[in-house]
């Protein structure tokens, strides 16, 4: 089987190698856990130390931020989108285009090897709202069709546009790495309680604070075709994240 490297040592070594390739995997946790730093990470390896291409597609931080977040830890983001190894696209949630055929043509066009989706959580929330009225991919009428006679409530139609959403990006056949936003005190894992059964992996991130000292640790919760270390990893986020030692 071939595997998607994260670059991550400590990470890949606890994937036994690296994310199988193909695999839709949610990253989930709280807000500074590291989410945007691991899908950053992963598509900026890919693109400079596997030569493989990085889609970003980005509801949350515009390309600019996510230039300015990448150059603090030492990556050149401009860089590697000059190459034409890495492309950010940002999706204005408040806008409205069509997500998924914004996606499907950059993705014709692109044709990368590795995407992120961060976050999924603005993502669906919008969806909701922005493509209530184009009938070519998440018409809400339609939608709410297609699940009758279930109620038509919001939750209903949001978690039948998500389903939708992670069966078209399946259909890309690209490793992929999707954020979910947990908020605390939440014991799914994630935010809308679905993804984390259709996708084929979760990794989830925990942040606490013991005094001054931040901690950070993760977990691979889930990993289809793989064997995994189950337990607990603590890393820091300086150079990007980084898996402690006492993980080995
Ligand atoms: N450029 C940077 N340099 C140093 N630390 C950073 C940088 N960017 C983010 N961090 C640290 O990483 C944490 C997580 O950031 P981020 O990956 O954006 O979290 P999330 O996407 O989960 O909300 C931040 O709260 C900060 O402590
Ligand atoms: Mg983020």
């Amino acid at each position: 089987m071939n595997r998607s490297q994260t670059g991550i040592e400590g990470l890949d070594k606890a994937l036994n190698g690296g994310i199988p390739e193909k695999n839709i995997v949610l990253v989930s946790g709280g807000a500074g856990t590291g989410k945007s730093t691991l899908c950053l990470q992963y598509l900026i390896n890919g693109a400079s130390k596997f030569n493989e291409k990085g889609l970003y597609i980005s509801t949350e931080q515009s390309d600019k931020e996510l230039k300015k977040q990448a150059a603090g830890f030492g990556w050149d983001l401009e860089k590697l989108e000059k190459e034409g190894k890495i492309k950010l696209a940002y999706f204005d949630v408040t806008g409205g285009d069509s997500f998924m055929k914004r996606i499907q043509e950059l993705f014709d066009e692109f044709k990368p090897q590795r995407i992120a989706v961060d976050s999924l959580t603005t993502l669906t929330d919008s969806l909701m709202i922005s493509d209530m009225t184009d009938e070519t991919s998440f018409s809400l009428v339609q939608v709410a069709e297609s699940v009758s006679p279930i109620p038509r409530t919001e939750q209903v139609i949001a978690k039948t546009i998500l389903y939708k959403l992670i069966k078209e990006i399946r259909e890309f056949g690209v490793t992929t790495l999707m954020t979910s936003e947990l908020f605390e005190g939440i014991t799914r894992l994630s935010a809308d309680g679905v993804s984390e059964f259709i996708t084929d992996g979760v990794f989830l991130l925990y942040y606490w604070e013991i005094g001054e000292v931040e901690e950070h640790a993760m977990k691979i919760r889930k990993m289809r075709y793989t064997k995994h270390e189950k337990g607990v990893m603590r890393y820091s986020i300086e150079n990007g994240i980084t898996l402690k030692k006492e993980n080995e």
